[in-house]
């Protein structure tokens, strides 16, 4: 075979598509007919809708009907028996309001203009009740979440670390903090017939939205067909299916023409999830050299009361050290509040937040340096699960970063150097994130002429799923790219799991290398050649007088990997500038580190590590949902106040992979960069104010105000 094309760094096999504009998008499809729906927020916290007044909407020009709980005749999967009910906000089935905001009426109109403002002419009146949205008011109610998973953790002694010699006691505050992808969310729904549905929809799973809208409308799943081939970034806001979704398939029934419902970008920080607010408190005890004697994580994170989000914010602490005693406790406190959803990093971004801060603590109450303390930590087997690891190279990780980075030039002493008028910090933060694999099939078809068409069932929500695939099945067949297509985003291809969890090309392209593999031993067997050597696919179907041949494979997880346990490991370095008198951090460099196995292309693997430190800086220095408490609403819902980083908050951000394969999660040997990507930085950068300035911020985001 030719020499492996795999780690290659092609660019992306549709990015001229996406510059020229070329891409369609879901909200770009014209379909014939087509109606625009907007959303009518509650304005209320909590309460019942007593009446709803859609006289003067629908006397507006152009207004075809307004959807509201008055008049919603019901969805088969919305009832509290079916078999598979949707879960969440039922929306409109009843009069209920859980949060401000919450959808209460969908006016349905000839264009975008005229429904939003028939909208703003639906008068709903309330019968009010009390509200809590108050976190810190309620923290003492959160509960620990139903089922096993989130059970209190216990190995060894709790809260050892009392009794250790040095000890640090503290507490996080990660705000809520929204994805806010550039694209808004937008669904356009058209039935054909009364049991056809055909969706264009920002999502990462195009197979579990299939799923939700035939329980929910009680269709079957192959009678849905949803497309989502282009997503302008989702960050995890697009892993489910949300109320606007099914709206617009309801009304697209209801009015029969396709139904277009476009979110407005403030209605994006009420309908598609968040990153919750979370407390958390941490514990750590060492000896006096440094050796961790106990770990102790706490923490509270808000949900909703009419639906319970989970993640999995303590769960690093557990095995990232290697600590005899360890316990952690996680609870969701239920408030009047959308429910979030996981974002970048799940879980795992707010808990190495909390426990890399508390571990840059101890270094300084131990006067250690920071890598030595987590060397002298290091965990050589999982210490949760009592397994080894499939691969783990963190050590090379803490080397390459803290060479690059230029640790040496560090000075232990806070607040002790300077660049001009600027203090200089440095800083590194860890993390851990599972290396996931699904379930997932691929369909391959080479023809006559030689092009090579492969198709699966996944999205790309922007990392580049397209050109990754692409690159392995160039390198498996020895084709050369630009004659393999690769097709994602359509429910109609084989099954693939939701791009989330950064396990697609651990899935999916498990599936693609399985496939190649199989339709070489095809060729081969036509003419008995051996499937090692090279093959010459249009010559054997010539010969064999055939158009093509074609095959679909499915692929998964092996039992070998039980035995082991399988993580992508970060280590971030970041130097900060800080302003003594305003209070200005500028993150001048950020130098990722991650051994995420076998890199499969890494000109789009390197974009996404840029792309995720970038989240990071946002995360650390200047995203937050504001709330409030006396309305129960965000006070900042647009990215005027909501400030997502810019390119003039950026400065240099470098990628570094190990770029080894783990021998025992796939046949590629690659574990997940996309949320390792984030894992780790905001307490690279907290960690770099500290020592730039001595101040110790321990709730997010580090605003100036919280430095001067
Ligand atoms: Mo990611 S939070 O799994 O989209």
């Amino acid at each position: 075979m030719n020499k492996s094309l795999i780690g290659d760094s092609m660019s992306r096999v549709d990015g001229r598509l996406k510059v020229t504009g070329q891409a369609k998008y879901s909200g770009e499809y014209k379909l014939p007919g087509l109606a625009y729906g907007v959303l009518v927020p509650a304005t209320i916290t909590k309460g019942t809708i007593t009446a709803i007044d859609v006289k003067a909407a629908k006397r507006t020009p152009g207004v075809i009907e307004v959807i509201t709980p008055f008049n919603f005749a019901g969805l088969p999967g919305f009832k509290p028996d079916a078999a598979q009910p949707v879960r969440g906000l039922k929306l409109f089935n009843d009069k209920s309001v859980s949060f401000n905001g919450q959808p209460i009426a969908l006016v349905v109109a000839e264009s975008f203009e005229k429904a939003t403002y028939a909208a703003s002419l639906v008068r709903a009146t309330y019968q009010e009740e009390a509200f809590e949205t108050d976190f810190h008011k309620n923290r003492e109610k959160g509960v620990t979440p139903q089922g096993g998973k989130y059970k209190d953790y216990l190995r060894g002694e709790a809260n050892a670390y009392k009794k250790a010699p040095v000890v640090v006691e503290q507490e996080y505050l990660q705000p809520s903090e929204m994805h806010n992808p550039m694209e808004l969310h937008v669904t356009i729904a058209s039935w054909e017939g009364e049991d056809k549905l055909t969706v264009y929809t920002k999502s990462q799973g195009v197979v579990s939205t299939q799923r939700t809208f035939s329980n929910a409308f009680g269709i079957k799943p192959e009678n849905v067909q949803v497309n989502s081939r282009f997503v302008g970034g989702a960050f995890g806001s697009s892993l489910r299916t949300w109320p606007h979704e099914i709206a617009a398939a309801y009304a697209a029934r209801l009015v029969r023409r396709p139904v277009k419902v476009t979110l407005t970008r403030e209605q994006m920080f009420t309908l598609v999830g968040y990153r919750p607010f979370t407390i958390q408190k941490i514990g750590l005890g060492a000896t006096a050299d440094g050796k961790l004697l106990g770990i102790t994580h706490e923490s509270y994170s808000q949900t909703a009361t009419y639906e319970e989000f989970t993640e999995n914010s303590v769960n690093c602490s557990r095995f990232l050290y290697d600590a005899a005693n360890c316990n952690t406790l996680y609870k969701v406190v239920p408030l009047h509040v959308g429910v979030p959803a996981p974002m970048r990093g799940p879980g795992e971004a707010t808990g190495s937040f909390a426990l890399e801060s508390a571990l840059d603590e101890l270094s300084y109450a131990l006067k250690m340096d920071p890598i030595q303390l987590r060397l002298k930590n290091y965990a050589e087997r999982d210490p949760e699960r009592n397994l080894p690891w499939s691969s783990k190279y963190l050590r090379e990780c803490y080397e390459l970063g803290a060479e690059r980075i230029g640790w040496e030039n560090r000075s232990p002493r806070p607040g002790s150097q300077k660049e001009g008028e600027w203090l200089v910090g440095y800083g590194i933060g860890c993390g851990a994130f599972g290396a996931y694999r699904g379930r997932a099939l691929a369909k391959i078809k080479i023809m006559a002429d030689g092009s090579v068409n492969i198709q699966s069932a996944t999205s790309d929500i922007g990392p580049g799923t397209g050109t990754a695939m692409t690159l392995i099945a160039s390198d498996l067949l020895g084709v050369p790219a630009g004659k393999i297509t690769f097709e994602l985003g359509n429910s109609a291809f084989p099954m693939a799991p939701t791009q989330g969890g950064s396990s697609t090309v651990s899935s999916v392209g498990s599936a693609v290398h399985d496939a190649c593999m199989a339709i070489r031993q095809k060729f081969a067997a036509l003419d008995g050649q051996s499937a090692e050597g090279p093959l010459d696919y249009v010559a054997l179907l010539q010969k064999h007088s055939l158009p093509y041949l074609e095959l679909t494979e499915e692929s998964q997880s092996s039992e070998q990997a039980k035995n082991y346990s399988m993580y992508s490991f970060s280590a971030h370095f970041a130097k900060v500038h800080v302003h003594p008198l305003t209070g200005v951090v500028k993150v001048m460099r950020l130098v990722a580190v991650v051994d995420a196995g076998r890199i499969v292309s890494h000109k789009t693997a390197a974009s996404q590590m840029i792309g995720g430190a970038v989240g990071g800086i946002g995360m650390v220095l200047t995203e937050e949902a504001i709330f409030d408490d006396k309305y129960g609403r965000y006070v900042n819902g647009n990215f005027a106040d909501y400030h997502v980083p810019v390119n003039a908050d950026i400065h240099q951000i470098e990628a570094i992979f190990i770029d080894k394969p783990d021998r025992y999660i796939n046949p590629l040997g690659t574990k997940g960069i996309g949320e390792i990507s984030l894992i780790g930085v905001a307490a690279s950068v907290t960690n770099a104010i500290y020592n730039a300035t001595g101040k110790r911020v321990r709730e997010l985001p580090v605003t100036p105000d919280k430095l001067i």
